[in-house]
């Protein structure tokens, strides 16, 4: 272990007449540069209201140990004090941080840096599960758009992946595990991970890819699932690897088998990598930032619906679609989205094409499978 770190907590978000979850410290050292952090209140004692407004005359700001992270993160979302925007502003700046341990090209990539990511991925994935509890898509959508976004486009849009990952796999199974929750959401949240071996001069170019860029851009779930399983050595409890890696290596199949970088078509993708495609289409064209324009929701859906049954799976996206309350007040020009469309890619104008007529849908189905375990304790 190297040296010990700690974040700093604001007050209006500690714990109060609890037993304290995690230690609290305070920065003792006198000069900027160098810091010195002391416990001052000691996990696992009560703290109360009185004890808090103490601290806040002697102390300007409270820190807590970064090993503590995942406490604090866990008392946060518990918490009545913290709003849900805030308790997921802290996951998601969590999140980021882990993810940043492996995209940060000036850190030297190793099987324990992946190792440490993916713990914390799954820590900041099973609070999100915890705080997303009662939100539909459409909830969900009101949420993201209030979260604060950074600078690095890739990490805004994994979180809202991972997020509508989860919210959409509720809205399939209702009674949906933990663990299934658990792999859809970390699925989203690591399916560009084969990004990091893309320079980031092609993955930030708006326009004028050449043939050779967009080939190197479709690398992307090759080099994922290889950074996921080759390192043999890593196993983390509770977590099926090969499932993530799934994610990852099919999140850009098509449901026609026209997708990359296998060809495999219909249920041949996991299933989890099709909810996966469903939340990445949608939120790279919906979200802010990842392109300079952007569609509404319901120009969103439907150019997405065109796409069903070629790109989509048309079961899960009408799941998607149902929970989005705008959805049928479609008055709006219809459009449609280029066949070239790929949501690996930054467009500063997305390749929209007017059409005519409007997909007509049928009622949709029961998704009872969510992995190969439950489909094994069915046929029982
Ligand atoms: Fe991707
Ligand atoms: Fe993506």
């Amino acid at each position: 272990m190297g040296i010990k770190s700690y974040f700093s907590v604001s007050y209006d978000l500690i714990v109060r007449d609890k037993i304290a979850p995690y230690d609290l410290f305070v920065n003792s050292s006198s000069v900027a540069e160098k810091q010195k952090f002391v416990r001052i209140f000691p996990q696992g004692e009560e703290l109360t209201q009185d004890d808090l407004a103490k601290l806040r005359k002697k102390y300007l700001q409270l820190y807590v140990s970064e090993d503590q992270r995942n406490l604090y993160m866990k008392s946060l979302v518990q918490s009545d004090e913290a709003s849900d925007i805030e308790a997921v502003n802290f996951i998601k700046d969590s999140a980021i941080q882990y993810l940043h341990n492996v995209f940060d090209p000036e850190k030297e990539f190793s099987t324990e840096l992946l190792y440490e990511t993916i713990k914390g991925c799954k820590e900041a994935v099973e609070n999100m599960i915890d705080v997303l509890d009662d939100y539909n898509i459409d909830g969900l959508r009101a949420l993201i758009g209030d979260l604060s976004g950074h600078d690095f486009y890739t990490y805004d849009h994994s979180i809202n992946v991972s997020m509508y990952c989860i919210t959409l796999l509720r809205a399939m199974k209702p009674n949906a595990s933990r663990a299934e929750l658990v792999h859809g959401g970390l699925g989203g949240l690591l399916h560009d991970l084969g990004k990091i071996k893309v320079p980031t001069n092609i993955l930030n170019k708006a326009e004028g890819l050449t043939d050779d860029e967009y080939l190197i851009i479709k690398t992307h779930p090759d080099a994922g699932i290889k950074l996921l399983l080759e390192n043999e050595e890593i196993s983390i409890e509770d977590l099926d690897l090969k499932t993530i890696g799934r994610v990852v290596h099919e999140h850009h199949e098509n449901w026609d088998g026209k997708g990359y970088p296998q060809g495999i078509k219909e249920k041949e993708i996991h299933l989890l990598a099709r909810v996966c495609a469903i939340a990445d289409f949608f939120d790279a064209i919906t979200t802010k930032r990842s392109y300079s324009q952007v569609v509404t929701i319901s120009q969103g859906l439907s150019i997405m619906e065109k796409t069903v049954n070629k790109k989509l799976d048309e079961k899960i996206f009408k799941i998607f679609a149902a929970h989005i309350g705008q959805s049928n007040v479609e008055t709006v020009r219809q459009l449609q989205m280029s066949d070239k469309f790929d949501p690996s890619i930054p467009y500063s104008v997305l390749p929209l094409e007017e059409i005519k007529e409007m997909f007509a849908g049928d009622d949709f189905g029961k998704i009872r499978f969510i992995d190969e375990k439950e489909k094994e304790k069915e046929k029982k």
